[in-house]
């Protein structure tokens, strides 16, 4: 049996940023109610395609892993939100990073969808069916966002992050996970107006909105991921004080605290950036993990503890084994085409928008 190592990761966050001030100016809301519910100060906006932002990230971790695009023999791109549904945007990334030997794959589990790629694409190399895997998780959350919906609006944002793994015969890499769906709660979490589902011949069709319990969310979500990582703690042989670093999905800090309680991992051994990003959704846990990179937080040998949570209601965890090197063995230029607006310049379209379809279902 093979490992299947991390051998390079990457990045991408747009450059426009939208403070929790900036909301205020067009919902009604605050910086004090959005700090104390869930740790979020600030998210970025996406002012160009999400495959762009994938790019990107794939291009860090490529050089990071200093690996030819050509020997990818697979990429798997965990998104809801994808360019097109046809074609598929792990195709369009294929094609734009010149992976022209790579089968190419979106995995859409919403939340989960860089950690489900991350077990998919481990246990293809694990079992030889693959060798070279690049796995990305992202999303372009703000184009979904029903801008009159406070309750939603104030918690995602727009990342991306990517990561190499390959065969390796040492002891690294994802060495167990855990992954499930409470499909019975899959309505708590539901974005409406968009899919085969609705009729197209709708007025509202396209309009999106969102269905969302957030406390009933928040509780399952802790008790999901907590579940998660005793299960690979223990399929693992592994306790808690052998991890050295938690690498959560970053939905609130309210949830991050929950989980480090119930699972007995202290603060200090959580990575935490949700104040910085919001909810990305499938883009957290591999942005997380490169900053965790990028401030030294990973040392050689670390053993470090993944938990996500999301729409389904799909969660899973990790147990990742870091492998000896810490540091990119290349580094790329990449990044996105430059921003001349705000992040509230590049959304004022789109809040006029759903504000004259949400005072327009009021009145009917
Ligand atoms: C959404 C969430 C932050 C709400 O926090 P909460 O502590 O449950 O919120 P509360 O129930 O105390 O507050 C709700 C009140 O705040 C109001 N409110 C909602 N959004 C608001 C906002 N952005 N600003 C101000 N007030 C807001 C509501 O209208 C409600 O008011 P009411 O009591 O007068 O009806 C929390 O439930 C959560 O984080 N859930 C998980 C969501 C999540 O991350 N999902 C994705 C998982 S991948």
């Amino acid at each position: 049996m093979h490992y299947a190592k991390i051998t390079g990761w990457g990045k991408c966050v747009p450059p426009a940023v939208l403070s929790n001030e900036d909301l205020a100016t067009f919902m009604d809301t605050s910086d004090e109610w959005i700090t104390s519910r869930t740790g979020i100060r600030e998210r970025r906006i996406c002012h160009c395609n999400f495959s762009d932002m994938a790019v990107v990230s794939a291009r860090h971790a490529l050089a990071a892993a200093d690996l030819d695009p050509a020997e990818l023999d697979l990429i798997l791109l965990g998104s809801l939100t994808n360019d097109s549904y046809c074609p598929n945007t792990a195709s369009l990334v294929a094609d734009e990073i010149g992976a022209v030997n790579a089968a190419a794959i979106d995995v859409n589990s919403a939340c989960t969808g860089f950690l489900y790629g991350l077990h998919i694409g481990t246990n293809l190399i694990r079992t030889g069916a693959h060798k070279k895997v690049l796995v990305i998780g992202g999303e372009f959350i703000s184009h979904y966002m029903n801008w009159a919906r406070r309750d939603v609006a104030v918690l995602f944002g727009d990342a991306c992050g990517a990561v190499v793994i390959e065969q390796s015969d040492e002891e690294c890499g994802l060495l167990a996970a855990k992954i499930g769906c409470e499909a019975d709660a899959k309505y708590a979490i539901q974005i409406t107006n968009l899919g085969s589902a609705y009729s197209r011949l709708s007025e509202e069709f396209l309009y999106v909105g969102w269905n969302f319990e957030g406390q009933e969310v928040f509780k399952r979500a802790v008790k999901a991921m907590s579940q998660a990582c005793m299960d690979v703690l223990e399929q693992t042989g592994l306790t808690v004080d052998d991890v050295s670093l938690v690498v959560p999905h970053q939905a609130n800090k309210r949830i991050l605290d929950a989980l480090a309680k119930r699972v007995g991992i202290p603060e200090e051994k959580v990575f935490v950036n949700v104040h910085k990003y919001g909810n990305t959704s499938a883009g957290t846990i591999p942005v997380a993990l490169a900053e965790s990179l990028e401030e030294g937080r990973v040392k050689p040998g670390d053993y470090l503890l993944t938990a996500s949570f999301g729409a389904g209601l799909t969660w899973g965890a990790g147990l990742i084994k870091w492998g000896e090197r810490v540091t990119p063995l290349q580094l790329s230029d990449a990044s996105l085409p430059a921003c001349d607006k705000t992040a509230l310049e590049i959304l004022a379209p789109h809040i006029k928008r759903y504000a004259e379809h949400s005072a327009s279902a009021d009145s009917q």
